[in-house]
Order: C-alpha cells, then sequence, then structure tokens
C-alpha cells in the first residue's frame, strides 16, 4: 500500500455493540448446536443407550435456549440500534433497492466495487436468507423440545396431551412408553416427524447458505477490503472512498 492509499483510507462507525455481540454468541451457539445435532443425527450408527440420547438431546437444548434467546434480541434490535443494524438496512426491498443491486452488480462486475457502511444489497439477500432459516430452526428446535423431552415451552402442554389416564403429565419421562397414551403418542409422533424434517432441513440449508456468507466476506474483503471480519470486533470499517450508504463520523 503507498502513502497516497493510506492518506484516503478513513474509519467508520459501522456495527454497533448489540450487532457485535449477537454476531459472535450466534456464532457459537450455531457451531455447538451443529456439533451436537450431527451426534444426534448419527445416533443409531454411535449405538447410543437411551440415556446417552436423553442427555445429548438435553445439551442441544440447553445450548438452543440460549440460540434463541440471543436471536430473539437481535430481531428486536432491528427496531433500535444504530443505521445499518435497522430492518431497513437489511431487508433487501423497499424504495430503490432493485435499482442500487443493478448498480452494486454493474460495479462489481466491472471492478468497482461500491463501499458499503451495512450490508451492500447481495449481503442483505444472504442475510435475510440467514435470519429466515435460523428462525424456523428455532421454532422447530422449541416444539422438538416439548415432544421428546417435555421440555418447555412446550413440554407441559404436549405432556399433557399424552399422559396415559391415571398419569401424572408433569411426571412424564423420555422413552418410557408404558407412560403414555398409546393413540394420542402415535398422533403426537407423526407431526413430530414432520418437524424433524424440517428441522433437518433447515440444518442443511443453513450450512449452505453460512458457507455462501463466509465466501462473500472473504471474497469483498479481498475485492474492497474494509476489513470486515475486524469490524465485527472493532464495530469499525476501514474504507478508500465515502460509503454510499452513510456519512463519515469521526
Ligand atoms: C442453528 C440452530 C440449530 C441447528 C443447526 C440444529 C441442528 C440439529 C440437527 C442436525 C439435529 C438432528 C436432526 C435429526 O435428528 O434428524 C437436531 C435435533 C434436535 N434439535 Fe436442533 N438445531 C438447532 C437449533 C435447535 C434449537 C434452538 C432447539 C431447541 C431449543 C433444538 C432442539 C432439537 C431437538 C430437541 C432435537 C432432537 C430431535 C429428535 O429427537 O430427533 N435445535 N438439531
Amino acid at each position: 500500500m503507498t502513502d497516497a492509499d493510506d492518506e484516503r483510507l478513513m474509519s467508520y462507525p459501522a456495527w454497533d455493540a448489540g450487532v457485535r455481540a449477537f454476531h459472535w454468541i450466534n456464532l457459537l451457539c450455531v457451531l455447538a448446536l451443529v456439533a451436537v445435532g450431527v451426534a444426534i443425527l448419527n445416533e443409531k450408527s454411535l449405538g447410543l443407550a437411551n440415556e446417552a440420547k436423553v442427555l445429548l438431546k438435553s445439551l442441544h437444548v440447553w445450548i438452543g435456549y440460549a440460540f434463541v434467546l440471543n436471536l430473539a434480541m437481535r430481531l428486536l434490535w432491528g427496531f433500535a440500534g444504530n443505521p445499518q443494524a435497522r430492518w431497513r438496512a437489511l431487508l433487501p426491498g423497499g424504495r430503490g433497492y432493485l435499482r442500487e443491486l443493478r448498480h452494486f452488480v454493474g460495479d462489481l462486475r466491472a471492478g468497482r466495487p461500491r463501499p458499503y457502511l451495512g450490508h451492500n444489497p447481495l449481503g442483505r439477500i444472504a442475510i435475510t436468507a440467514l435470519l429466515l432459516l435460523l428462525v424456523v430452526q428455532a421454532i422447530t428446535g422449541l416444539l422438538l423440545a416439548g415432544t421428546d423431552l417435555f421440555m418447555p415451552p412446550f413440554g407441559g402442554w404436549i405432556a399433557s396431551r399424552v399422559a396415559a389416564s391415571g398419569v401424572d403429565p408433569g411426571t412424564l419421562v423420555p422413552y418410557a412408553p408404558q407412560m403414555y397414551d398409546a393413540t394420542a403418542y402415535a398422533a403426537m409422533r407423526a407431526w413430530r416427524g414432520v418437524v424433524v424434517e424440517i428441522h433437518e432441513a433447515t440444518f442443511y440449508g443453513l450450512l449452505v447458505v453460512a458457507t455462501l456468507h463466509i465466501a462473500g466476506v472473504v471474497l469483498a474483503e479481498f475485492r474492497e477490503g474494509g476489513g470486515l471480519v475486524s469490524a465485527m470486533i472493532t464495530g469499525r470499517k476501514t474504507l478508500r472512498s465515502p460509503p454510499v450508504d452513510g456519512k463519515p463520523r469521526g
């Protein structure tokens, strides 16, 4: 880099503390959920006893609660965070979005990437897809936690429907068919199967979109600079020209 380049570099505040905290907590939770999820997926070939399966699923659910809480806070932060954190800067849509996308892709092809403080128009599509998949995973996960393990928030309600007559629903434990009403339990297993399928398909979808997201960040870093990875730690982006979506501040 020449001295002239150095002179033109300017640092801009981009990601606020809420977005950065969400990003890294989410990454840790998703990595842990994927690791334990893959073990659950292979529980048959691992030859696990019922106690080990319950332990694995309970661990997955406890990490899942942290993941859901963090995700819920991020969804709310879209109404309260700085301009780059807000839904308006995040969702692909709104006035002029398609024109902006066309310009962005055209300039990218011409080797003149436009610098953005928040997400560029392509990044907005990737982030929205990621958030949607995470929300589906959160909802299906919370439902599943209630079905086998009778854990909150739906476990109490499901237990009250599948408990055999004379059995206190509050005492139901996993893998104890003698405590369940066979017909009600079979009916629950039928819809549970669909939810497991969705949870599993979304897991594969997440692997694809997360890989695209990381590839996009690496590519943008090489072509545009801006320190995208360190920006998610320090909150500041370093750009050669003023961002098209914000004003320089400090
Ligand atoms: C990014 C987030 C998540 C990922 C990548 C993920 C991944 C997975 C995977 C791969 C499985 C194995 C699927 C199968 O058995 O066919 C699984 C199962 C499960 N997940 Fe998740 N999960 C996530 C979030 C959650 C959350 C938030 C909860 C609940 C709080 C949850 C609860 C469960 C439960 C209870 C099972 C066991 C399902 C069964 O009995 O077969 N998951 N998850």
